[in-house]
């Protein structure tokens, strides 16, 4: 890393020009994700038509990586199937952003389940059942 920050450039980057960031009024799915050690919440909105997620935009009280890992994750999901999401874990995210400091992976976790979260929201609005892939927490793969 050129720098001295323990930060990628991309996550600098979408931590600097966050993407996707506001809501979407007539949103398919809704989730609200807190992580209660260090109180930063984030608030995810997807926009989902046969199946395949159209848009995605959230709102995150929260630490840089936090903001990073929202815009990272609404950024793979924009015209992908929910399948396809749902395999997106935090990992993934963080790996897309070129790394996450050891002590800032829980960021990408709240990311990920935010994700999940409102993916559930948009099965119950539609009055069906919640796959397992989705209550099911994360992919093992938090890393602390
Ligand atoms: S410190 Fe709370 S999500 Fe990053």
């Amino acid at each position: 890393m050129a720098d001295r920050l323990p930060y990628s450039e991309k996550v600098m980057d979408h931590f600097q020009n966050p993407r996707n960031v506001g809501e979407i009024p007539d949103a398919s799915g809704v989730g609200t994700v807190g992580n209660p050690i260090c109180g930063d919440v984030m608030k995810m909105f997807l926009k989902i038509e046969n199946n395949v997620i159209v848009d995605a935009k959230f709102k995150t009280f929260g630490c840089g990586a936090a903001v990073a890992t929202s815009s990272m994750v609404t950024e793979m999901v924009k015209g992908k199937t929910i399948e396809e999401a749902l395999k997106i874990s935090n990992k993934a995210v963080a790996e897309a952003l070129g790394g996450l400091p050891p002590i800032k992976m829980h960021c990408s976790v709240l990311a990920e389940e935010a994700l999940r979260s409102a993916l559930k929201d948009y099965y119950e609005k539609q009055g069906l059942a919640v796959p397992f892939e989705i209550t099911k927490r994360g992919h093992n793969e938090h890393g602390h």
